[in-house]
């Protein structure tokens, strides 16, 4: 069983922020939430135990594991640590109750495929921040020999044994993370060899290979474009440790830059975050690993920031590249810059929820398509906002951290999918930010729980 649910009540929560307390201290960064997603899908793959290191605590872990209970496996969460093993097969359906409130569940497929031979999975919507389309996922295992079609909604796919195949993984907008996993993860048990040619090269991606490696799985290249994986018969039982959520890494990174602080992160993941460091280093904020000895992924930095911000210029790309995961916390930083800071997004188009909450708090910003003018303001003033996907709220926090007055932060649930109890790390840094009940009154209207604030519940990852 999952440790821990999260509560309908949970989803009245809101943060009430006081701006204008520097962060000082040190805090150490979690496992990665969008690392373990597919980690644990992957568990899947095998009817050997497998057990997890360094797990968060987010309402995401607990629907995964909720997910893989109701796919027939028996789970535990201790501390940071989760134990799972598969002990019946018979029901491989997840279903759209599930998937509707987290998207990642579609990371389930690939594994329940090449393991059952047959899956049936809810097509995920479209989400907040436009079309998420899963067409690359779809294309990659047939190419393994699937046959799938939609059913009532659902993904249905089929195979005998999946066989080995060159397969091209570049879309529109890159690759896809999720897609590489599904792809990687069914290929382990094809007969034969499979090349991913334009994989995703995200981090996350060579974890995933490192935890099916130690599974028994034969998989070259993870990290780089060209992933190659030779099938086997079978895989068994696998210990593993989640590596640091760079995500998370760079959010107080940031939150540290806003407040003018200087805050010891331990845990960083700097090597993932190159593009992220050295973005914020020309807006003027030092980071620097404090011993050069630790591994550079998962090291101590000092992050400091006692000077004028300057405006910078970026893109969102692919990893190596700025994610799109930091840009609406990197637009909060970016308002209390001197000059116009010029942002683009690449990866998802419309993922700017954010923009008109930060305008609420008195940015300015203005927007073109896909990219957005950031004029610098002196300050922002506190206001109740809210927003509908994870990295928006972030970015709210951000701002009403560095805000003249109250900041009401709505929606907590968004939060807590993807940081585990963030306002306890603030506060510990120095933040004065409470979880307060959000039955409070809002832009003069009480704020209830209604069909289409549950529908928003529907996640992004
Ligand atoms: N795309 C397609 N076809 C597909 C799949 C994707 O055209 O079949 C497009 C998408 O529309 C998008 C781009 O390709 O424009 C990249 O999407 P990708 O598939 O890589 O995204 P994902 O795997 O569904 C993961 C993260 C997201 C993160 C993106 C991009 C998880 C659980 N989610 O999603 O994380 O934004 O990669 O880096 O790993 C978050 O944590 O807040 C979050 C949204």
């Amino acid at each position: 069983m999952a440790r821990r649910r999260k509560e309908p009540a949970d989803h009245m929560d809101a943060f009430s922020i006081h701006g204008g307390q520097r962060l000082t201290g040190n805090i150490t960064v979690d496992g990665s939430k969008n690392a373990a997603l597919p980690l644990l899908a992957a568990t899947l793959l095998t009817d050997e135990p497998v057990q997890f290191d360094s797990v968060p605590d987010l309402s995401d872990i607990a629907n995964m594991l909720h997910l893989l209970e109701e796919l027939g496996c028996t789970t535990s969460f201790n501390e940071d640590q989760i134990h799972i093993q598969t002990k019946d097969m018979t029901q491989s359906h997840a279903r759209y109750d599930i998937v509707r409130t987290m998207r990642a569940s579609v990371c389930v497929l690939g594994p329940l495929l090449a393991k059952r031979g047959e899956v049936r999975v809810s097509m995920p919507g479209g989400c907040s921040f436009g079309d998420r389309p899963i067409d690359l996922h779809l294309r990659g295992l047939e190419a393994l020999g699937a046959t799938i079609h939609l059913e009532s909604g659902d993904i249905v796919a089929r195979c005998e044994r999946l066989h080995g195949a060159t397969i091209f993984l570049g879309g529109p907008f890159g690759s896809t993370v999720l897609g590489t996993a599904n792809v990687m993860s069914a290929a382990t048990l094809a007969q034969g060899k499979t090349v991913i040619e334009s994989a995703a090269c995200e981090p996350e991606i060579a974890d995933l290979a490192k935890l099916l490696n130690a599974m028994g799985a034969k998989v070259t290249g993870a990290g780089t474009p060209r992933i190659t994986i030779v099938g086997v018969d079978a895989l068994g039982g696998a210990t593993h440790t989640i590596m640091p959520d760079r995500i998370v890494a760079g959010t107080w990174a940031i939150a540290t830059a806003v407040t003018q602080g200087d805050v010891l992160i331990h845990r960083f993941p700097l090597d993932y975050l190159l593009a992220v460091t050295n973005i914020l280093s020309n807006v003027g904020v030092h980071i620097h690993q404090t011993d050069l000895s630790q591994n550079p992924n998962s090291c101590t930095v000092q992050v400091v920031s006692n000077q004028n911000l300057n405006p910078v210029m970026f893109t969102t790309q692919p990893f190596p590249g700025f994610p799109t995961d930091l840009q609406a916390q990197m637009m909060a930083l970016l308002c209390f810059s001197k000059g116009n800071s010029i942002i683009t997004e690449k990866i998802y188009p419309e993922r700017f929820m954010h923009v008109p909450e930060l305008s609420r708090m008195g940015a300015r910003l203005i927007k073109q398509g896909a990219t957005v003018v950031v004029q610098g303001v002196d300050r922002l003033i506190g206001a109740p906002v809210m927003a509908s996907d994870l990295r928006a709220s972030a970015s709210l926090v951000i701002a009403g951290l560095a805000a003249q007055g109250e900041t009401i932060v709505s929606r907590v649930y968004h939060l807590d999918r993807g940081y585990a109890k963030m306002e306890q790390t603030l506060a510990k840094l120095g933040a004065n930010i409470t979880r307060i009940d959000d039955t409070q009154v809002i832009d003069g209207l009480p704020v209830v729980e209604t069909v289409s604030t549950k529908k928003l519940i529907q996640t992004d990852s």
